[in-house]
């Protein structure tokens, strides 16, 4: 009988391949929903111009400052592109940490905390003089009315800083630049980790021209038809789009599918009723989901011996690493249980069982759901382009699908089901977004030259 509750909970999130094909056509209509003039301003998937017209052709020449933010890891880096016959690539970057009084404080502090890492990478790197262009990958909304200007739409996974949204970006952080006083820096591009991803991808591999990200948050950019982007003048070539689809879901549409357990984790964010599909897919949240359904499960005495220990309240204890590790086909049971009494939780091997069958449920769902996007996605890339059949490489990164033992396999297959027209084929980004962020940086660099 518990056995029967306990599968009676987890077939919540088992999904058909009907459900999971009506989540492809749902993820269809707010596509075409954010890229209609009439309807963009209330889409929730916002589809948001990015100003990149191409991915890299080799020529892009320069030396450059990148930072990353938005991910795990904050970095600076310095990227040294040379072009031509032989060209090459040559990165130097440092990991800065932004403590969580940082990300969640003002607007001000975090600008300031950010030139200050700028200037002690200067330092490290012994160039405070220079005076270099720098590609800004800020992984959050932005609206976007050239390449060097993103007003923040709103703060997304764990940032919450004052007086940002509806700011631009790119001004404050020339601000804190100017407050600072030591050195001068061009900011010429923002740039989304998905869009940077594509193109770091890109220069390796033409094909390249949809970007994944699959770690802390979820999202995904492609090259669509300038001329769709009905929001954008002009009518010829493509343009990268920033889908934030992590907000897919935030008018109700995947209600169908949403759990109890998803609603509490909802309730429990910085950011109720905002990225309801991230929520269910991405690496912040599904250590979260997990936690609410032990929780529940422990309350009905099926685990921990009905015991709700301190640590199974806690916030953010099962991250992305953890799941991966509970998930590894390699660990025996007994290491499962050492997993969890690392995190503090006392199990039997009865429990650890559980758990592990609850860390498997819940990240199958989220690499089909993601699935589930990218197969709208691809599709509707082919289709724009008239093909019956389309063969397409898609460039990904985060944690979640580089570190998961299934996740990556599972959404792969789920695309490939969902979207037997097309081909497609991912490729790892090895090397940041900071790369791609230096690439589109050089672009807008040549076009200034163009202008001026
Ligand atoms: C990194 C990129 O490799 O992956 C970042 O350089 C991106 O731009 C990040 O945000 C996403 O993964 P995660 O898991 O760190 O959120
Ligand atoms: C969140 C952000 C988005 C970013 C994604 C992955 O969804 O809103 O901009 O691309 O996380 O980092």
């Amino acid at each position: 009988e518990q056995a029967r509750q306990i599968q009676q909970t987890m077939a919540e999130f088992r999904l058909s391949k009907a459900q999971l094909l009506e989540v492809k056509k749902r993820m269809r209509v707010e596509i075409e929903r954010g890229l209609k003039k009439d309807s963009h301003k209330e889409a929730t998937v916002k589809m948001l111009p990015t100003f990149v017209r191409s991915t890299p052709d080799g020529t892009e020449n320069g030396d450059f400052l990148a930072l990353d933010l938005g991910g795990t890891n904050f970095r600076v880096l310095l990227v040294k592109i040379r072009g031509g016959k032989k060209r090459s690539v040559e990165m130097h970057n440092k990991i800065y940490a932004i403590p969580i009084e940082v990300m969640q404080g003002t607007g001000e502090e975090l600008f300031d905390h950010i030139v200050h890492c700028i200037s002690d990478f200067l330092d490290y790197m012994g160039m405070k003089s220079a005076r270099l262009p720098l590609g800004f990958t800020f992984s959050f909304p932005c609206h976007q009315t050239s390449l060097d200007a993103g007003i923040l739409v709103t703060w997304t996974k764990g940032f919450k800083a004052t007086d940002c949204e509806g700011e631009d970006v790119v001004e404050l952080l020339r601000d804190a630049i100017k407050r600072k006083e030591e050195f001068e820096l061009d900011v010429v591009a923002i740039v989304n980790d998905t869009v940077g991803t594509m193109m770091t991808c890109a220069y390796e591999e033409p094909t390249c021209e949809v970007g994944l990200i699959a770690g802390t948050g979820s999202n995904a950019c492609y090259m669509e038809e300038t001329k769709n982007i009905e929001i954008v003048d002009g009518t010829e070539g493509r343009m990268c789009v920033n889908m934030e689809w992590g907000a897919f879901g935030d008018n109700g549409c995947l209600d169908d599918i949403r759990t109890r357990y998803d609603q509490a984790v909802d309730e429990n964010s910085l950011n109720e009723g905002k990225q309801r599909y991230e929520k269910m897919c991405s690496g912040m949240y599904l250590g979260e989901i997990v936690r609410q359904i032990l929780i529940d499960l422990t309350k009905r005495g099926f685990l921990f011996r009905g015991q709700i220990s301190e640590t199974l309240k806690t916030r953010g204890i099962f991250e992305t690493k953890f799941l991966s590790q509970i998930e590894s086909d390699r660990l025996a049971l007994l290491q499962v249980r050492a997993i969890l009494q690392q995190l503090g939780l006392d199990s039997t091997c009865d429990d650890s069982i559980i758990v592990k069958e609850v860390c498997g449920t819940v990240s199958r769902r989220a690499a089909q759901i993601c699935g589930a996007g990218m197969a709208a996605v691809v599709d509707k890339i082919r289709e724009n382009r008239g093909m019956d059949h389309l063969d397409i490489t898609v460039g990904v990164d985060g944690t979640l699908y580089k570190l998961h033992p299934h996740f990556s396999r599972i959404f792969q297959q789920t695309v490939k089901e969902l979207a037997p027209k097309c081909d497609v084929n991912f490729l790892l980004s090895e090397d940041g977004s900071g790369k791609g962020a230096a690439l589109i940086t050089a672009v807008g660099c040549r076009q200034r030259e163009l202008e001026a």
